[in-house]
C-alpha cells in the first residue's frame, strides 16, 4: 500500500468514525426532544414542596403514586440505567414496555402509564427515544409499589374521588 493510499483509507475511516457520531448526536437529540414533549418528567419525576415536579431530578422516579379503582396505585419508576430503574432492561424490552405496557416480567403496566397512546411511535422515534432514556446518568432510587386495590399505600398519591 502506497503512503497515498494509506493517507485516503485512514481519511475515509476517519470520515465514517465522525458521521457516526454525528448520527447518534442527532438521535440523542432527537430522543430527548420526544421525550420532552410526550411528558415522561411529567410524572417520572419526584413532587418537591408545593407540588411542582423537582425538575434537577427529572426521570429519577416519582415519589407518589396514582390510585386506579379496581386496579391499585401505581408510582412512576426511575427511567435510568440504573439497576434500580431500566439498567437491567435491553432495548427492545424497554421499547415493548413503552409501546405495549408488557414489563420484562410480564405483567401489563398500568392505564395511566399512557402506552396505549405511544404504541403509535413510529420505529425510528421509538429507536431515538431509548437511545435518550439508555443514555441518561445513572440514578439509584428503587420506586415503592404496586399495591394491589385493597392493600395500603406507603406514600402520597393522587386518587378518584367519588362524589
Ligand atoms: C401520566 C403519567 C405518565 C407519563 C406521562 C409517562 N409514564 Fe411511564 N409510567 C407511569 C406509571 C404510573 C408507571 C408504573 C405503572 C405500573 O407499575 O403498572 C410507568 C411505567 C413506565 C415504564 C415501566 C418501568 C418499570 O420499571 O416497570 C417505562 C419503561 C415507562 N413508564 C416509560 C415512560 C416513558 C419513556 C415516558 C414518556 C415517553 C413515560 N413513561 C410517560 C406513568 C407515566
Amino acid at each position: 500500500m502506497s503512503a497515498l493510499t494509506r493517507a485516503l483509507a485512514a481519511l475515509s475511516l476517519l470520515a465514517c468514525a465522525v458521521g457516526t457520531a454525528q448520527a447518534d448526536e442527532a438521535q440523542l437529540a432527537r430522543g430527548k426532544y420526544l421525550a420532552t414533549i410526550m411528558d415522561c418528567a411529567g410524572c417520572h419525576t419526584p413532587m418537591g414542596p408545593n407540588g411542582v415536579p423537582d425538575m434537577a431530578n427529572a426521570l429519577h422516579g416519582a415519589n407518589y403514586g396514582f390510585q386506579l379503582p379496581g386496579l391499585g396505585t401505581f408510582v412512576p419508576p426511575n427511567l435510568t440505567p440504573d439497576p434500580t430503574g431500566l439498567g437491567g432492561w435491553s432495548a427492545e424490552e424497554i421499547a415493548t414496555a413503552v409501546t405495549t405496557g408488557v414489563r420484562p416480567d410480564g405483567r401489563i403496566l398500568a392505564p395511566i402509564m399512557p402506552w396505549h397512546s405511544y404504541g403509535a411511535l413510529q420505529k425510528d422515534d421509538l429507536a431515538a427515544l431509548v437511545a435518550f432514556l439508555q443514555s441518561l446518568p445513572p440514578y439509584a432510587y428503587d420506586a415503592p409499589g404496586p399495591w394491589g386495590p385493597s392493600e395500603k399505600p406507603t406514600v402520597p398519591y393522587l386518587g378518584l374521588v367519588m362524589p
